[in-house]
């Protein structure tokens, strides 16, 4: 059995984007995967600054992920802080990690290009606590969203510069970005589906967001009796990864036939996704009221990737001289 690991950041409340590039994915491969599954506290940190609402945002991912079915018996859940291991290996990795490959990296250019204040190191350096976070648990597959692919790229350069200096610890690990869930437009019809860009569908918001979210979706200014393109169309897009073949047919041979306007279509959309979403949205409030168990499940998750890491970082220390003998 392959073995699978990812993070999300702990730095939202997850949006469709999330779900369809990444959580969905994840939860999908628990079937026929060994997973591993972390929530990227650490990594939360370089823009999360509010401890309540550190505390409050871990667990609340935590719950969506288990509402959406991640099942704890088979899938090692757990919280990147949990283990110092993610730290210590981020430290080792860069020290031989060029300041280049860094600089190159698209998230912090990004960040920096959007005006982000005095950028922190961390943000400078969270590639490197990536690959940390990969490599501790050398995993055949990295399922992720198209845009943290660099990422992966990263963390496979990374691994190799260990390799070349000290010997063969890390398998080099594979993205995994499965074609029809890449890449998830955003409300603004432009840019990627993300937090920072103010441009999400929030699955799990009250209705009422939810409602007023999917009704900002920018469409073109084509007359409500003109036929119109579905495949040029957000709504459209967004309302075809969760309708049937048949369901996709009906509405596009609305938009094509005209005096269907692009209000009804994101009505269409809003149903379909408080349809999905139905069960997971009903778990999740069971879920929030028994945090006690949501704790245990990361506590005890902790417990077994504990296990896989601090493997490695025995090996790790045996290969540096960090040990003593
Ligand atoms: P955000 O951009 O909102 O901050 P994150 O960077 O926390 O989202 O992303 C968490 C996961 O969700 C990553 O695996 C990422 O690839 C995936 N993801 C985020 N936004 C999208 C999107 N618009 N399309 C596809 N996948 C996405
Ligand atoms: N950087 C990822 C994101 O923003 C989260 C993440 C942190 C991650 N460490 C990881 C994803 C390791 C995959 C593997 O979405």
């Amino acid at each position: 059995m392959k073995r699978i690991l990812s993070g999300i950041q702990s730095s939202g409340t997850p949006h469709l984007g999330n779900y369809l590039g990444a959580m969905k994915n994840h939860i999908e491969m628990q079937k026929d995967h060994e997973c591993f599954i972390f929530i990227a506290d650490l990594h939360a940190l370089t823009t999360v600054r509010d401890p309540e609402k550190m505390r409050s945002m871990i667990r609340e991912i935590a719950i969506d992920y288990l509402a959406l079915g991640l099942d704890p018996d088979k899938t090692v859940f757990f919280r990147q802080s949990d283990l110092p291991e993610h730290s210590e290996l981020a430290w080792i990795l860069s020290t031989v990690t060029p300041l280049g490959l860094l600089e190159r990296a698209h998230a912090f250019k990004d960040a920096t290009a959007k005006g982000m204040k005095e950028p922190s190191t961390g943000l400078f350096t969270y590639p490197v606590l990536m690959a940390a976070d990969i490599l501790l648990y050398k995993p055949d597959l990295v399922p992720v969203g198209k845009d943290q692919k660099q990422h992966i790229e990263i963390a496979r350069d990374i691994a190799e510069k260990f390799n070349n200096t000290y010997g063969e610890v890390f398998p080099l690990p594979d993205p995994y970005i499965p074609d029809q869930s890449a890449y998830i437009i955003g409300t603004d019809g432009k840019h990627k589906m993300s937090k920072s860009y103010g441009n999400v569908i929030e699955f799990f918001a009250d209705e009422k967001t939810l409602k007023k979210q999917v009704m900002s979706i920018v469409t073109d200014s084509t007359p409500m009796q003109d036929p119109k393109d579905p495949a040029k169309c957000a709504v459209y897009k967004l309302y075809a990864y969760f309708a049937t073949p048949e369901e996709q047919k009906t509405l596009a041979d609305k938009y094509k036939k005209g005096g269907f306007g692009y209000g009804d279509a994101k009505k269409i959309l809003l149903a379909k996704l408080l349809e999905y979403f139905a069960p997971y949205r009903q778990k999740r409030i069971e879920l929030q009221s028994d945090l006690g168990y949501i704790d245990t499940v990361l506590r005890e998750g902790a417990k077994k990737a504990r296990k896989v890491a601090n493997k490695t970082m025995a090996e790790v220390r045996e290969k540096t001289g960090l040990n003593f003998k």
